[in-house]
């Protein structure tokens, strides 16, 4: 399955997406890594994996529709079976999102519906939540509202900071990514009337 990855910063998903695919676990050809930042690690990784880059600078684009309407143009350059947002910190446009509508996913470092948004480890912390987590989810119009395709947990224990809570979700979004991407390319996923269906092994 041939996918593009975009990207923002450190790219630790985008790496565990490399690797998977690397050790043959993950049926995917990464045909190009975007950024829309020129310094995001995440280039870095994905040179080093022999992978093209594109970088997209979200400066360079008067506004949001235009800029999305160049991304949409640089993506299908690479024509994607599948499109996977990894730490891509922009506000998709409806236009794009309904281009790609089905196979887009996205990460989302919060056990979904709870804490849509931003700074989710430190708002979990505030909630005094005794589990947190990450989810795999469709991408749709509204912001980490999409249906969701896997979630994993972590405990939130006494003593844990923002960054350690990070950390211990961190470990497992990249055990589910490469998974929900791989029931994607076995033809597994199918998204109907909103609903995600997992069809058997
Ligand atoms: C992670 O918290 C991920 O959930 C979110 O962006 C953060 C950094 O991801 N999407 P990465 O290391 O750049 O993949």
């Amino acid at each position: 399955l041939p996918i593009v990855v975009l990207i923002s910063g450190g790219g630790t998903n985008l790496q565990s997406i490399i690797d998977a695919a690397a050790a043959g676990a993950l049926p995917v050809e990464i045909r190009a890594v975007i950024s829309n930042r020129a310094d995001a690690f995440g280039l870095e990784r994905a040179r080093r994996g022999g992978i093209h880059t594109e970088v997209l600078d979200h400066r360079e684009a008067p506004d949001r529709e235009t800029y999305d309407r160049l991304l949409v143009e640089l993506i299908d350059r690479f024509d994607p079976g599948l499109v996977v947002l990894a730490g891509f910190m922009r506000i998709l446009t409806p236009e794009l999102v309904a281009h790609y509508s089905g196979r887009m996913l996205n990460i989302h470092p919060s056990l979904l519906p709870a804490f849509r948004g931003l700074h989710t480890h430190r708002r979990a912390l505030e909630a005094e939540v005794r589990e947190h987590g990450a989810s795999v989810h469709f991408v749709t119009p509204e912001l980490d509202s999409g249906p969701v395709i896997v979630q994993a947990r972590v405990p939130v224990l006494p003593g844990d900071d923002a960054e350690a809570l990070a950390a211990r979700v961190l470990a497992q979004e990249h055990r589910i990514y490469p998974l929900a991407i791989r029931w994607f390319a076995e033809g597994r996923l199918r998204l109907n009337g909103g609903r995600v269906w997992l069809d058997g092994a």
